[in-house]
């Protein structure tokens, strides 16, 4: 059974991932027949708390809320009592005096909704903080490929970009080996943070080597928020050494899923003919989110339910 709070998945149990992708499946079963009228969160509210940009992610946990019959609270941080110097633990407690059942928060540090879950009776889901975890995220690429594979025990992924500033591909880390599949890494040296091959990461020197009979590629967007210039030497070289094209999918097996979190810098991480080919499964990514969240948000609310 989950905890009170969603916060990565370096410490959500094996157990506690499969029974939220067993529910995701079938929510997106749902979600396919075009069925967005469920009853399993009427009567609750759910607050999104987003200090950082967002579209998919704020709108897709917003979707899967409302899909659910839940009262949605959007606070738009750029005007709220935040810019009045609110701290996070203040904002908290109001929307916990306003009877919010669920925070979702998006920060752009690592850690903040940890903090927030500590000092909040409200259920917490972690949007993405810093370059910590995003565990719906990787949530959603697992149930992507489960779907499609199955199982993703025995499975190769090999994830090439940024790895250093993804929170993505940390979570993805953390979920898949916890699952037994294999994690393959590569990102330029100024990329790549240490300690990754203590938590599964097998790291490649080429992103070939990464790609070789891999199952799925995964591509991520690099995280120029994130850091200063000098970690590459540029966009063109990025492209060419640790992007994902045709050439280096046919290292992977045939069919390999190509997968991105989002938003794609086309012609960067991912060629565009790669984006649009018959392996990529995007699109497939971003209703398995709304599936995923809607997973999350019932079982975390569903024992107050009478
Ligand atoms: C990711 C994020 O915000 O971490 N995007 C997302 O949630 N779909 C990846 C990114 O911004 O590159």
């Amino acid at each position: 059974m989950l905890g009170k709070d969603i916060l990565g998945l370096r410490d959500l149990a094996a157990e506690d991932i499969d029974e939220i992708l067993s529910l995701a499946l079938n929510m997106k079963k749902l979600l396919r027949q075009n069925i967005k009228k469920l009853p399993h969160l009427m009567g609750k509210s759910a607050a999104m708390l987003f200090y950082e940009n967002s579209t998919r992610t704020r709108c897709s946990f917003e979707l899967a809320a409302k899909y659910m019959g839940a009262h949605v609270l959007n606070l738009a941080v750029a005007t709220s009592s935040v810019q009045k110097g609110e701290t996070l633990v203040d904002t908290g407690k109001t929307l916990d005096a306003m009877r919010c059942d669920v925070i979702v928060i998006r920060h752009p540090m690592g850690g903040a909704p940890k903090l927030l879950a500590q000092t909040v009776q409200a259920h917490v889901v972690n949007a993405g903080d810093g370059m910590n975890e995003h565990p719906t995220q990787a949530l959603l690429d697992m149930l992507t490929m489960r779907e499609r594979w199955g199982d993703v025990k025995g499975k190769t992924v090999a994830i090439l970009g940024d790895i250093r500033h993804s929170r993505v591909a940390k979570s993805n880390l953390y979920g898949l080996t916890k699952l037994g599949a294999e994690v393959r890494m590569y990102a330029p040296k100024t990329l790549l943070p240490p300690g990754l091959e203590e938590v599964g990461a097998k790291i490649c020197r080429s992103r070939e080597e990464a790609a070789e009979g891999a199952d799925a590629v995964m591509g991520l967007r690099i995280q120029l928020e994130r850091q200063h210039a000098g970690n590459f030497p540029s966009l063109g070289e990025y492209a060419k050494y640790y992007g994902v094209d045709a050439d280096v999918l046919k290292y992977a097996k045939e069919g390999a899923l190509v997968m991105h979190p989002g938003p794609v810098n086309r012609g960067v991480e991912l060629s565009s003919a790669v984006i649009d080919g018959d392996t990529s499964v995007i699109e497939d990514q971003v209703l398995s989110g709304i599936a995923v969240r809607m997973a999350i948000l019932f079982l975390l609310t569903k024992e107050e339910v009478a």
